[in-house]
């Protein structure tokens, strides 16, 4: 049994190791990470997971420009799950409580750089086909996933740091929905 809360302050370093544990210790070196330095993730879905044994799980998302309109949208990750507890549904909770979130907070449009194979099951499809890349990443492992229909209409370009288009900006700030209490397998 595990159950999700909001993101605090005195979880930070918990966070920090479970993602080095689940990542490896050079996770600081992918490509994502190029979006994240010095900016603040999303405000309302940073999300833990707490089980018996601690922290077990976390998730964020960091405010994304694509393309020479520079459309916001959110960058979904990164997500780490504890590697002794992966494959009972933590990671699939920490999404879909996300995705929830986000679409209530009234963000339209969710990138993201991970394995299709993983994401599809939570409808993510590749942006590769939409003109829609990130520097360094295999095409294939760029993936969307459109909070309102259509979202991803007419946006097309290279992702970008959300610092590097003025006035860039994602709505929802502040909000932090209720614990959830979820019991998986
Ligand atoms: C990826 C991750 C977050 C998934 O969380 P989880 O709690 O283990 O996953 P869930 O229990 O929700 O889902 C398990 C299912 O996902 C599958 N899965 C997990 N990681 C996968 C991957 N990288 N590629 C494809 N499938 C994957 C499992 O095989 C399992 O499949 P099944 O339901 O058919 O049995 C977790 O495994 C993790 O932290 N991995 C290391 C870090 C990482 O790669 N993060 C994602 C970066 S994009």
């Amino acid at each position: 049994m595990f159950h999700l809360a909001p993101f605090h302050a005195h979880d930070a370093d918990a966070v920090e190791a479970l993602l080095d544990r689940a990542f490896g210790p050079n996770r600081l070196t992918k490509s994502s990470y190029a979006f994240r330095g010095g900016i603040e993730p999303v405000a309302g879905l940073r999300f833990v997971a707490h089980g018996a044994e601690g922290l077990v799980g976390t998730i964020a998302c960091w405010p994304i420009a694509v393309g020479a309109a520079g459309t916001p949208a959110l960058l979904l990750g990164p997500v780490g799950v504890e590697p002794g507890l992966q494959g009972k549904g933590i990671g699939a909770a920490l999404i879909e409580r996300t995705l929830t979130d986000a679409a209530a907070l009234g963000h339209r449009l969710v990138l993201l750089v991970g394995d299709p194979v993983y994401y599809a099951r939570f409808g993510f499809r590749s942006a590769a086909p939409h003109g829609i890349a990130v520097p360094g990443e295999p095409p294939g492992r760029l993936q969307y996933f459109e909070l309102v229909p259509d979202a991803l209409a007419g946006v097309a370009g290279t992702v970008m740091r959300s610092d590097a288009v003025a006035g860039t900006a994602v709505p929802g700030a502040g909000g932090c929905g209720a614990e959830a209490v979820l019991t998986r397998r």
